[in-house]
């Protein structure tokens, strides 16, 4: 009997013994539930989306050494980024020791002789070399002994398609200004559509998210590395090497001071697999690494003053450098000794397939 009764009633999260109203309210909650489930499940696939960095072969396609170092490259005469510069040729960076390449290294120096507004009317001499060969992709190692740095430079190491850009996209792998304080700044510059408010492994410190040039007063999208990954306390360990991926997958950059530089690096058997997390990842989440990176050369130059090297913050306050930069640049070549790249090797590397 008591069993008769019992069976009689239902418990109260057993359906079948709800109203109407509460059977709807059920089945709409459970679908609500349901939905956020799966749209919590997609927006956390999209959010940890990353791309798959497969290990690829790296042959050796290119090397960029020893006294023949320059001629690989051409020398650009004019500054399409506006600064304080007055660039020169090949003749006259031989003529003047701007450039000089022995068997164990390659200089790249401006002017430290010449002062006033006659002798430095156009701005301050120096060099822009460009790769005569163009890169579609690949593994891009740059051995550096020494960075520059003096109040009122803006040295580059980095690749672009001077006539296409920023159609074909400019990665700029070592980049800083004045004495270098600020650390090194990898950073791509491309037309719209490309960006990095993405999952990235990297131990730097993202700047801006978009990498579109006309954005954020053309910062495109840095990534800032520690003090010591650029000038006198980089150079103080011997340099070191800079290296950078581009393939479809995404840009990839990593440093080590001389002491640290991985074995199958110095080798000549390179692979990034093994080198663990980047300084600066650019995955391809969103952005089309292939479209926005087309026919790349490696560009090294030393600019002087111009947007950001003079830039206040820069000049005055971070790095306490006198006068205005262009009065400076003008009136103080002996303080241009330490303004100088000079390089071990590049070399470049291509996965075969
Ligand atoms: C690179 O280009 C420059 C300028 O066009 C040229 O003078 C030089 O011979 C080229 N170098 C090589 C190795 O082709
Ligand atoms: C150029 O530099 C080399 C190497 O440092 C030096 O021997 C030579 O005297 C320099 N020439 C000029 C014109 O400064
Ligand atoms: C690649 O770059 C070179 C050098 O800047 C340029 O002359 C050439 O037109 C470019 N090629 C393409 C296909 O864009
Ligand atoms: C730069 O040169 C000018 C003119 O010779 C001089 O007055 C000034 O003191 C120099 N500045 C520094 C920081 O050496
Ligand atoms: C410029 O050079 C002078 C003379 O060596 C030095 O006293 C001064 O500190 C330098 N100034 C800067 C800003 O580098």
């Amino acid at each position: 009997m008591a069993v008769g009764a019992a069976t009689a009633r239902y418990t109260a999260w057993d359906p079948r013994g709800w109203s109407l109203t509460k059977r709807v309210s059920a089945a709409v909650g459970a679908v609500v539930i349901i939905v956020a489930v799966i749209v919590g499940a997609v927006l956390g696939v999209r959010a940890n989306r990353y791309p798959s960095y497969t290990k690829l072969d790296y042959r050796l396609v290119e090397t960029y050494s020893g006294s023949s170092f320059f001629n690989k490259f051409y020398y650009a005469t004019s500054d399409p980024a506006g600064g304080f510069v007055q660039y020169i040729d090949r003749a006259a960076s031989e003529w003047l020791n701007l450039t000089y390449a022995t068997d164990t290294s390659a200089v790249l120096k401006v002017d430290t002789t010449y002062n006033g507004p006659e002798q430095v009317a156009d701005g301050r001499q120096s060099v822009r070399i460009t790769s005569n060969n163009t890169y579609a992709d690949g593994l891009f190692v740059f051995d550096i002994l020494h960075t520059p740095y003096a109040c009122g430079i803006w040295p580059a190491l980095w690749l672009t398609d001077p006539s296409n850009w920023p159609a074909h996209g400019e990665i700029d792998v070592m980049e800083a200004v004045n004495m270098g304080e600020w650390g090194n700044q990898a950073t791509l510059h491309t037309s719209s559509g490309c960006n990095m408010g993405v999952k990235r492994k990297e131990t730097g410190t993202a700047l801006y998210k978009t990498c579109y040039w006309d954005a954020n007063d053309e910062s495109g999208c840095g990534v800032r590395g520690a003090k010591a990954t650029y000038g006198p306390e980089f150079n103080s360990q011997g340099g070191g090497v800079y290296a950078m991926e581009l393939r479809d997958a995404g840009i990839r950059v990593w440093h080590w001071v001389r002491a640290d530089i991985p074995s199958d690096i110095i080798s000549g058997s390179p692979d990034p697999s093994t080198w663990g997390k980047a300084y600066a990842d650019f995955p391809s989440t969103e952005c089309n690494i292939g479209n926005h990176f087309k026919n790349q050369s490696i560009i090294a130059n030393i600019d002087f003053c111009g947007g950001w090297a003079s830039a206040t913050e820069y000049y005055t306050t971070q790095s306490g450098c006198p006068d205005s930069c262009e009065t400076f640049v003008m009136d103080n070549a002996s303080n241009f000794t330490t303004a100088y790249w000079e390089f071990k090797s590049f070399k470049v590397y291509q996965a075969s397939t």
